[in-house]
């Protein structure tokens, strides 16, 4: 399905990343030919930035719209899979956000789907295409054999106090026994900020083999506000990681609350990337530098403001073009998802856990 003519998007799931989906596709100069969501409140926004999509109640009539050649899943992860599996089986390219699925059956399950050779797939951790997370990729050989790494995202800046976030009725089970944290996310922070972080140790430092976790929530919430691991790496790296939600407003080093990094240590030197907020990407250049011990300095390159979802976009439709197979991958995406469920076991049991096979 290889073609000269770019993508032509169809958006499921016109909420909050639907809308920063179809804002990336228009600044990247593509077609959103359809929307659909069964919530009209969520069709009439999309209207207003798509005014000539068709829009649809039910996804499986956009899966049958002749004018789209990709489709772009934006819903609640836990219909991701149902979704994933139907639109590859329609022969279209598939862009699908994170997190892939909710749980290592579903992972497994996902492994065994079959695109065609020519069909790209791909799993929305837009981090990789910041173009200082590829300057870091790039540059980790300079600190040596890597030792160990600190990982952190402390979501803040999003919640109105210390006492609403410890008191909310949206992470507490409702009449239908689940909290809308849950329903939304099918977790708590590790599938939220955590999945992403996960996404770049794994992209940075490759598998953990062993996977040792903590949760922890106020009273009578049904998903994680904290998670703290400690992850033994198959090269031996040893990864320090939290993802927390936090009531703060002025911490990271944007001073806006959101405080997300990861640090890498090696035998020569040290590598450090500082994220901005995920939802206001053009507000901040990413921050990245290197130590070299040889010399005692660091370096800290300057980077452009950039929409990255615009960046993940025109990669995925450059694979369109090219036949070549996108990342993060089906298999990425699942080394994910295997992953947390082995942190949800490891802090279930107190155990360490294997990550799953
Ligand atoms: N890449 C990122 O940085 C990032 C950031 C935020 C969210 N996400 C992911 O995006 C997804 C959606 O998150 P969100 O914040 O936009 O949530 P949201 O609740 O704002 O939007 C989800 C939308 O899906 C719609 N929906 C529900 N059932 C549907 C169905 N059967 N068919 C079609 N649409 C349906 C809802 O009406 C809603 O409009 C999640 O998987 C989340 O993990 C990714």
């Amino acid at each position: 399905m290889s073609t000269s003519q770019p993508p032509v998007f169809g958006i499921i799931g016109a909420g909050f990343i639907g809308s920063i989906h179809l804002e990336a596709l228009k600044a990247a100069g593509f077609r959103v030919a359809a929307i659909a969501d069964p919530f009209p409140a969520a069709l009439e926004k999309a209207k207003h930035l798509a005014p000539d999509a068709r829009l649809y109640a039910d996804w499986k009539e956009l899966l049958a719209d002749p004018e789209v050649t990709a489709v772009n899943v934006c819903t609640i992860n836990s219909l991701h899979f149902e979704i994933l599996s139907a639109a590859i089986a329609s022969g279209r390219h598939v862009f699908c956000e994170k997190t892939m699925t909710v749980n290592a059956a579903q992972a497994r399950e996902a492994l065994a789907l079959s695109p065609a050779p020519e069909q790209v797939v791909q799993i929305g951790y837009m981090k990789r295409f910041f173009p200082a997370s590829k300057w870091m990729k790039d540059h980790l050989p300079e600190i040596g054999k890597p030792l160990c790494a600190t990982v952190r995202s402390f979501q803040g800046g999003f919640v109105e106090d210390g006492e609403t976030i410890y008191n909310s009725p949206d992470w507490r089970p409702g009449p239908n026994g689940v909290s809308r944290t849950r329903t939304f996310a099918s977790g708590g922070m590790l599938n939220m900020a955590g999945s992403h972080m996960l996404d770049m140790t794994a992209w940075l430092l490759g598998k953990p083999e062993a996977i040792t976790c903590r949760t922890w929530s106020p009273e009578g919430y049904d998903a994680e506000m904290h998670a703290h691991g400690l992850f033994e790496m198959a090269n031996d790296v040893l990864v320090h990681f939290e993802a927390c939600l936090a009531p703060y407003h002025g911490t990271g080093v944007f001073g806006d609350g959101w405080d997300e990094f990861i640090q890498i240590d090696g035998t020569k030197g040290r590598i450090e990337i500082y994220y901005p907020r995920w939802d206001r990407p053009k507000d901040f250049s990413v921050k990245c530098r290197l130590y070299r011990e040889a010399q005692r300095t660091w370096e800290e390159p300057e980077f452009e403001r950039v929409n990255v979802f615009q960046l993940e976009f025109e990669a995925f439709a450059k694979c369109c073009a090219t036949g070549q197979s996108a990342q993060p991958s089906i298999r990425e995406a699942a080394l994910i998802d295997f992953w947390i469920d082995a942190c949800y076991e490891s802090a279930r049991t107190r155990q360490t856990a294997p990550l799953p096979a």
